[in-house]
């Protein structure tokens, strides 16, 4: 199953890059033995809206069409022994090598650097890259050293396959392209774009269960509430995620004067209004 009705008979689509005139898109192949996941999650919300609009061109190839065999086997036991099949090279070689999808092309495994904000924006910046997901015990070694120019980890668990850690990947690439968020829906403030969690969100009822929306957000001072929620941000960040505070050079000044201001020293307690 593929994602675009210009594919080629081996699944990828043929999509042109997106250097071409029109708003800003990006180009993101998928390489799987279960297209329908990307295509059937990709379909939706943020990422069905900008396939629509042609911002994100998805071209998901199947595994299985280089498959072996009447059963398009993409699998076979490992070497050495041990429980668990592998996902052949030669299949998987095949698949990359004979498709016109983005490079470069990142496998998806445990091993691979952790994939953050950072990752995200770099893409974002890009004209396309793939993703190559794996399965079963892993892919072979010599198709991720053959077909592949790095490869990313989703996280320090174990996944049963790639899909998952490919579609955060491409959500979280494609929400920054320009024009996919509206302003409403605006990334600027967002955790780790400015190196700290974001601050916490209330809307209506301004009373629930007898916890009150801080008073600072129902006052009008839009002054006020701003520095409130940088507050926030940067005590929500110290008590949750020193190393990002750590990264950022630690606490300046004028970071624990605005602290301060609220009342608020370390962790997350919503005080302060
Ligand atoms: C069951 S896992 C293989 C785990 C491997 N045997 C190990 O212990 O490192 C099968 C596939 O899921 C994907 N996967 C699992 N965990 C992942 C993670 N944290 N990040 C990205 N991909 C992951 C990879 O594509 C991997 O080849």
């Amino acid at each position: 199953m593929i994602a675009d009705p210009e594919n080629r008979a081996d699944g990828v689509d043929a999509a042109t890059s997106s250097a071409s005139a029109g708003p800003p898109s990006i180009r993101i192949g998928v390489f799987t033995i279960f297209p329908e996941l990307i295509v059937g999650f990709c379909n939706h919300s943020l990422l069905g809206r900008a396939q629509e609009r042609g911002v994100l061109k998805l071209e998901v190839a199947d595994l299985r069409s280089h498959g072996l065999g009447a059963h398009r086997s993409v699998d076979d036991s490992p070497f050495g022994g041990g429980a668990g099949m592998v996902m052949r090279p030669d299949v998987v070689v095949a698949a990359v090598e004979s498709s016109s999808a983005p490079r470069p092309v990142f496998a998806l495994g445990p091993g691979g650097r952790t994939f953050d904000q950072r990752c995200a924006e770099e893409l974002a910046a890009t004209d396309g890259f793939s993703l190559l997901c794996g399965r079963y015990e892993g892919i072979d070694q010599r198709a991720i050293d053959l077909a592949c120019d790095d490869e990313f980890s989703l996280g320090d668990m174990v996944l049963g396959g790639g899909e998952v850690a490919a579609l955060a990947i491409i959500e979280s690439v494609t929400r920054l392209i320009p024009t996919v968020m509206g302003n409403a829906e605006s990334g600027t403030d967002e955790s780790f774009s400015t190196g700290l969690l974001e601050y916490p969100h209330y809307t209506r009822p301004a009373e629930f269960r007898g916890i009150e929306v801080p008073e600072v957000l129902r006052s009008g001072d839009h002054s006020r509430v701003r520095r409130w929620r940088e507050a926030q941000s940067l005590a929500r960040t110290i008590g949750r995620r020193p190393d990002l505070i750590d990264k950022r050079g630690g606490l300046t000044d004028d970071d624990r004067r605005l602290l301060a201001e609220f009342g608020l020293g370390c962790s997350d307690p919503v005080d302060g209004s």
